[in-house]
């Protein structure tokens, strides 16, 4: 039975076929964490996991502000779905600098995370559903913008460790 690459181990960060799997891969990525935290019950794992979503949107935001939507609004001339995804953005740090480094104290900081995975769930259906499928019919080299993401991200991630 052919079950394509889905038997890659979980564990295993496989490499991404291009910049819009890499995307698509980063949105699961952060709606699992997002449905753990609906789960937690401990404020330890709640701090921990929204901890993880802070910094996987950071990058991800980053990378695509500074790579990918740059690109895709110059090959699109588009000139509506990259500013309302920049914007949707703004919202989003905005809840993330209402949350990091900050106790989850109740009701409040609950909310707070709710409401910033209500924005990521709205912000992953536009593009997957509206700007992933017009940039895939432009000339765009997906794998160039891959290359040029993954290396953004490396030294995001080395930034952030530092
Ligand atoms: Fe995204």
């Amino acid at each position: 039975m052919a079950t394509a690459d889905k038997s890659a181990s979980p564990r295993a960060v496989p490499m991404p076929k291009d910049a819009i799997a890499m995307l698509r891969a980063d949105h699961r990525k952060v709606s699992a964490l997002f449905d753990d935290f609906e789960a937690a019950r401990s404020t330890a794992k709640k701090k921990m996991l929204v901890a993880q979503i802070c910094e996987e949107l950071t990058v991800h935001t980053a990378l695509e502000e500074e790579v990918f939507y740059p690109a895709v609004k110059a090959a699109l001339r588009d000139k509506e779905l990259v500013p309302e995804a920049t914007v949707e953005h703004a919202s989003v740090k905005d809840l993330i600098a209402q949350v990091k480094d900050v106790e989850p104290d109740g009701e409040m900081y609950d909310a707070k995370v709710k409401v910033m995975s209500e924005f990521v769930k709205h912000h992953v259906k536009e593009e997957q559903n509206e700007m992933f499928p017009k940039a895939q019919k432009t000339r765009l080299d997906m794998v160039a913008l891959r290359d040029e993401m993954l290396a953004r991200k490396q030294a995001l991630l080395a930034q952030a460790s530092t």
